[in-house]
């Protein structure tokens, strides 16, 4: 095999860096020799109006799964993210918000502004009814009112459950429902790519399935007319003016979820993961400022949206708990050109910048000129989440964007795990195009076999990513479910928490995700089950029977690729495969439209009825050569006829 070639930070970056090789070194030693010394030096960094007395009280074991952090310690997250900063850096911007048109004005939010303004919607909050530990759904674009709204239920203890705006009315009406949500915070339209969103009536369309005691609390955001639904909807910005600008906030205790935030598994509904405050905030603090660098002063841009986790840790979260002046950005990276992500470096002079290999893929194919035109002398260290990143996109991302200058943080992690777990650390790793190399500080990962589930504990190793021991930022359950929750996550390996990432561990000990190993795909960055798209399929009268998979996509990383068998009696066309394809987006929503629909006449399964997706696996990968083990199917010449008619022949 030839050797990769590793990339080292510079030994300037070095000189400057929170954290070198050597300290790297003796850090995650101390971080797994002796956690609760670690974590109670680290824990520090958080303002607690309690002290905590117990580190670390976990257990991995089947099935009393428990996992608790810093428990007796009581603190207010909003008060980390905002009050505390008022003294030292009051008038420093906490936000920059970076409009869809770039000719409309950029805000620059500052603390003190922020603090008025969560106080302001904590406030409106609390005159809807809203208390501790109440569910609030948020169903925003990327306007500041999103944090604001976020950081509001952290000052009063509700707990909120953003939904990403790219989904449907049903999507919606199901968090509502599953969450129990007192209140759902839209805003009128929303402009992305100079397209507008209807959020209201997607959410006026949703609340027609949930009680009628759920409050509709609106931004006027663009000032769209809408609906308006007299003795429901709340004008947030009118009442905002309306209530007090000061708003006491309420002390919680370290293991008090902050939020839920629901993500897709490989079976069923999407389940609510939910997170702690103190544990969940040390860990979003502590990670943005080592993994990205932070220094007091620096400019940092995280392109996510905050309906994903990692808007929420590193957008948010993780940026305000540590002072730092966070980038919002409302638009795409494509609108009005291909350069707008560069414009808006060059413009903000952002520091520290964080996308997904999605958006790189997608630029890269645009031409360099996009980029070369940008003064990106600012940037520091380059950042990739959500899917592994090819070595090209790598590549592109050093040479044209960082030319050659930062470090780049391929960072692994989920959902589940809060913030990241495995990274590089820009001043102390060498990196390695593709790889997210080693452990943060207290992450102990290791490879299973997934026959035997044992530790495979030389390299080069490659199994099941599993986590051997709890770090502050776990998860703590699934919303409603907890035996849902040790049963995803801590039963297939006993002892263990399970990825669901497939990985390999090289000669030097780095880690390579290799993909999900179970029915989850990674579509655009996005996390989706195949299981969602092909319920949402079989609701559609014309279908009796469909199989979901994913297949390698240039740009998207995966594709989604469907079998459909229809119904007696329908015939396949174009118009019913445009048909269902609209049908799937309205169910679930854009991100979730199939881009092949393969017309199935009937799906390979086993004696037992079971369908074989290994085999649709291979056959949408256009592999058909090396198809396995067919001898338990029931009927072999089903696979004939997928392989005849199969669509993606490239
Ligand atoms: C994948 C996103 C390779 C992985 C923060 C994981 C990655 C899933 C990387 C979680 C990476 C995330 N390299 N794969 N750097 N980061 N993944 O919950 O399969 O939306 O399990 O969290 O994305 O997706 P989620």
């Amino acid at each position: 095999m030839t050797k990769t070639k590793t990339y080292a930070p510079s030994e300037d970056f070095v000189a400057k860096a929170h954290i070198d090789a050597a300290k790297y070194e003796e850090m995650y030693a101390a971080s797994v020799e002796n956690p609760e010394a670690f974590w109670t030096e680290h824990a520090k960094r958080i303002d607690w109006i309690e002290p905590f007395k117990t580190v670390k009280n976990v257990s991995f074991a089947h099935p009393d799964v428990s996992i608790k952090w810093f428990e007796e310690g009581q603190l207010n997250v909003s008060v980390n993210c905002i009050d505390r900063h008022l003294e030292t850096r009051g008038d420093q911007t906490a936000i920059i918000w970076e409009p869809d048109n770039p000719d409309d004005e950029a805000l620059h939010i500052t603390y003190r502004e922020l603090h008025e303004k969560v106080c302001r919607m904590a406030n409106v909050l609390l005159s809807q009814g809203i208390m501790r530990g109440d569910r609030v759904v948020i169903y925003l674009p990327m306007i500041p009112e999103a944090a604001y709204a976020m950081l509001a239920c952290a000052r009063i203890g509700a707990i909120h459950s953003i939904v990403f705006a790219g989904f449907s009315p049903d999507a919606l009406a199901n968090r509502i429902n599953d969450s129990g949500a007192k209140a759902v915070i839209t805003a009128d339209t929303a402009p992305r790519g100079g397209k507008r969103t209807a959020l209201k009536s997607n959410t006026d369309a949703a609340l027609l399935h949930c009680s009628d005691k759920v409050r509709c609390l609106v931004v006027k955001h663009t000032g769209d007319q809408t609906t308006w639904i007299d003795d429901r909807d709340v004008d947030v910005k009118a009442m905002m003016q309306q209530v007090g600008p000061d708003c006491p906030p309420r002390p919680m205790g370290a293991e008090d979820p902050l939020f839920v935030l629901y993500t897709s598994g490989s079976t069923g509904k999407p389940k609510g993961v939910v997170h702690s405050s103190g544990g969940y905030l040390v860990w979003a603090a502590m990670t943005h400022e080592y993994v990205f660098d932070y220094h007091e002063g620096d400019i940092y841009w995280c392109a996510a949206d905050v309906g994903w986790v990692t808007g929420h840790s590193y957008i948010v979260y993780g940026p305000l708990a540590n002072g730092a002046t966070t980038l919002m950005f409302e638009g795409v990276p494509t609108y009005p050109d291909a350069s707008r992500f560069w414009q808006t470096i060059e413009k903000h002079k952002v520091n520290q910048f964080y996308t997904a290999p999605t958006a790189l893929r997608a630029l890269m194919g645009q031409g360099n000129d996009f980029v070369t035109k940008s003064d990106l002398s600012s940037l520091k260290v380059l950042g990739t989440v959500g899917e592994p990143i090819n070595p090209e996109a790598w590549n592109w991302y050093n040479d044209i964007v960082g030319k050659g200058n930062c470090p780049i943080v391929d960072t692994w992690w989920q959902t589940e795990t809060g913030g990241h777990l495995l990274t590089p650390l820009p001043g102390a790793i060498a990196t390695k195009p593709g790889s997210a190399t080693l452990p943060f500080f207290g992450v102990q990962p290791v490879i299973l076999d997934p026959q035997t589930g044992e530790e495979i504990t030389t390299n080069p190793a490659e199994g099941v990513l599993c986590m051997k021991d709890s770090w502050p930022g776990q998860m703590r359950t699934v919303y409603g479910d907890h035996e849902r929750f040790v049963k995803t996550y801590f039963s297939d390996y006993k002892g263990y928490y399970f990825s669901g990432d497939g990985c390999r561990r090289d000669e030097d000990g780095y880690y390579w995700i290799t993909g999900r190993v179970d029915d989850v795909i990674n579509v655009s960055g996005h996390r989706m089950g195949t299981a969602e798209v092909e319920s949402a399929l079989v609701a559609h009268a014309k279908v009796s029977e469909a199989a979901v998979v994913g297949y390698p996509h240039e740009v998207k990383g995966q594709g989604i690729y469907c079998y459909v068998t229809l119904m007696n009696g329908q015939e396949p066309s174009e118009d019913l495969r445009k048909e269902l394809r609209d049908w799937v987006r309205k169910e679930i929503g854009p991100i979730a439209s199939p881009d092949l629909i393969q017309w199935a006449p009937g799906l390979p399964k086993t004696r037992s009825g079971k369908i074989m997706r290994r085999i649709l696996r291979k056959i949408a990968e256009n592999d058909y050569g090396a198809l396995g083990d067919t001898s338990t199917l029931a009927e072999p010449a089903v696979v004939d006829d997928l392989i005849e008619n199969r669509m993606n022949r490239s």
